[in-house]
């Protein structure tokens, strides 16, 4: 929202637009923007442009739109636009956002998000005569607005109760903005997921602003004399150009913009309660966003985690002294320490960074650890109890799963531990302390860097436990030495591009490709044959190597593409007999292993041979290759490998 600062509407949709390919990678199937209306009184009506597809496609849609007067200058403007990720009603424009109450679009709504009672809601407003368009749950939202609005009698209603009215009636989880032509220029916004307000200042205005307690309740009084722009987002990547000065809505947050002025008050306020907002600074950098050289995100995020892991270790390690601090769990290390069992939870990838490190963990806690998809511990009604620790694995620390997982432990008394990559998300707000694992914002849907420093993460946590442990202090030095060396041996399986590349080149026709391992590098099978499924759509399975005989052998001929990884460790010859098994059968393994391996060699169709760390260590590097194999077979097969089709980055829907 512009507030006295003269924007052309060519500046507006191009602000919109370019917010919008920020977030794409949260949902990329249809995109909408809603702006003011022309004429000379614009506000007094609102233009929605819908497309199917990505975000570019509705660029050039409106770009092509002759009857939009893109030169015209307008002094206070308020535009909304989203990204979809389809949940119900497929992709088309009419189940885009932003959607509205009516034919004249009076009360205009984007919603990330699902609202569970939209069923009884849609039946409730046609009855009152209200037609709905789309198949969508948020319809239900302008419609109720509309009906609130026009029902209000005599009496006056601000734009924000009329929407915690409606907010009332909501059941599920919930992000939105709202837009009407009944209160131009002004904005509302709410959350029960998360939402992000934020503000673009000049020093000046912002030491104004922070004298005065640090707070948004002080906001408008400074604000009289301000022109200002104000920046609604669900994700800082969508306005970390304009300003890296935010404030994170709570839960049951109501956030008003008008007349430059910004108030946040909370629905279900107790008395005496004023919220205060701390305005935050974000470390994020434009150009950590930004492709650069790279053909997709997901490829400079791979080759981004000689660097990424050295930030998760920043300031943590001490390799002096061979300790280990990580500063968000001090003051809980000795609730930690007493606990019973450790419980990792996660989906996807982040799943995958717990089942990488259980070893390790019980080896160096020597505590019973479980490791849980979020989706399966809910469906369980696991017994949880108050001595034990639960992790919470998650990048965007947004997925719905794992976030209903974490409220699930703490009702029942447990410690949780937040682990993820995005400071002020709802699992590092609901947890009882936690770890950032600094790897710089990942966009591609693909998670890899991501992982890697989960996975460094969970190992410093495992020496944190550990070091008052006489007997464990050689163990715990060989590991810390194996992090230290870690960045320069990621840029040495990293430098196997081109060779990784040639085997894709034989692969990328394939259906189908097996990935198998065991020990510490079964994890990254498991991660290796999800991002191939993800971004190639090519069957994929990771398999324990250890279960070979038990089925997965019916599939060997040698028509079937095998990947297996046999490292030197405590593994080495189990995994070498399922190597026999494979050949036996006419299997033309290609196999990851470690550098002069001769007796591996022979017995492989192809080799990539990767530099030997510590056992426990090795998944990092092993799962760099298959990181890459991915991403060429994607390419290959002419798959956009950002965007697979019908996944998001973060799914706050259960
Ligand atoms: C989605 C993504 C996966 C990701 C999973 C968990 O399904 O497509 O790539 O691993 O969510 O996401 P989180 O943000 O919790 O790590």
């Amino acid at each position: 929202l512009n507030y006295r600062v003269p924007r052309t509407r060519r500046d507006i949709f191009q602000t919109l637009i370019k917010g919008l390919q920020r977030l794409e990678y949260r949902g990329y199937d249809s995109a909408g923007v809603a702006v003011d209306g022309s004429g000379k009184d614009h506000a007094a009506s609102i233009s929605l442009y819908k497309k199917t597809g990505k975000v570019k496609a509705l660029d050039e849609e409106i770009y092509k739109n002759n009857a939009i007067d893109f030169e015209a200058e307008l002094d206070t403007h308020f535009g909304i636009a989203h990204t979809r990720w389809a949940t119900h009603g497929e992709p088309s424009p009419v189940n885009s956002h932003p959607h509205r109450s009516d034919k004249n679009n009076e009360f205009v709504v984007i919603h990330n998000g699902i609202i569970t009672n939209y069923k009884e809601l849609r039946k409730y407003l046609v009855s009152k005569g209200y037609e709905f368009e789309s198949e969508t749950d948020t319809e239900v939202i302008p419609k109720l607005i509309k009906y609130l609005y026009d029902n209000r009698e005599n009496e006056y209603v601000s734009f924000s109760t009329l929407v915690e009215r409606v907010i009332k009636q909501l059941e599920g989880a919930f992000a939105l903005v709202f837009k009407s032509i009944h209160f131009p220029g002004e904005a509302v916004a709410t959350r029960s997921v998360r939402a992000m307000v934020s503000l673009k200042l000049t020093n000046e205005q912002e030491k104004n602003l922070l004298n005065r307690r640090g707070s948004t309740n002080a906001l408008h009084s400074v604000h009289d004399r301000l022109a200002v722009e104000f920046y609604l987002a669900s994700d800082a990547s969508a306005i970390i150009e304009h300003t890296n000065k935010v404030i994170y809505l709570e839960d049951d947050d109501v956030a008003v913009v008008m007349e430059g002025k910004l108030y946040v008050h909370r629905i279900k306020r107790k008395a005496g309660e004023d919220p205060v907002r701390v305005i935050q600074t974000l470390q994020m950098e434009l150009q950590q966003i930004m492709k650069g050289n790279f053909k997709a995100f997901m490829q400079k995020e791979i080759f981004e985690q000689p660097e990424s892991v050295v930030n998760t270790m920043r300031g943590r390690i001490c390799f002096d002294s061979n300790t280990v601090i990580l500063g968000g769990l001090s003051d809980h290390l000795k609730e930690i320490k007493r606990c019973r069992r450790l419980i990792l939870i996660g989906c996807g990838t982040s799943y995958h960074a717990g089942v990488a490190t259980r070893q390790i963990l019980e080896e160096l806690t020597e505590l019973p650890v479980m490791v849980e998809l979020a989706s399966d511990f809910l469906d369980r009604i696991t017994p949880v109890f108050r001595d034990d620790v639960c992790f919470f694995i998650s990048q965007s620390g947004e997925t719905a799963d794992t976030l209903m997982a974490l409220r699930y432990c703490k009702q029942r008394g447990a410690l949780t531990v937040g682990v993820t990559n995005t400071v002020g998300s709802s699992i590092c707000r609901e947890t009882d302390c936690g770890v950032h694992i600094n790897a710089g914002p990942e966009v591609g849907v693909a998670s890899t860097k991501a992982y890697t420093s989960q996975f460094v993460s969970l190992i410093m946590f495992a020496l944190m436990m550990s070091e008052d442990r006489l007997s464990m202090q050689q163990r715990r030095l060989e590991i810390i030495n194996g992090l230290k060396k870690l960045p320069e041996l990621i840029k040495e399986v990293l430098a196997l591009d081109d060779q990784i590349k040639s085997i894709a080149d034989e692969l990328y026709h394939q259906r189908s490709l097996l990935v198998m391992g065991r020990g510490y590098n079964y994890a990254t099978c498991l991660e290796g044959a999800l991002k191939i499924k993800e971004i190639t759509y090519m069957h994929s399975e990771g398999i324990m190597a250890g279960e070979l005989k038990h089925g997965p052998l019916a599939l060997i001929d040698k028509h079937m593409p095998v990947i297996m990884i046999i490292m030197r460790d405590a593994c080495y010859k189990k995994c070498h007999n399922a190597l026999q098994q494979i050949t036996a059968r006419q299997g033309r393994p290609i196999i990851l292993c470690c550098q002069d391996d001769p007796e591996i060699s022979k017995m492989a169709y192809k080799t990539i041979e990767l530099p030997q760390t510590v056992d426990c260590l090795q998944g990092i590097l092993s799962v760099i290759p298959l990181q890459l194999i991915s991403f060429h077979l994607a390419v290959l097969r002419g798959y956009d490998v950002d965007y697979p089709r019908n996944l998001a980055k973060s799914v706050t829907v259960e």
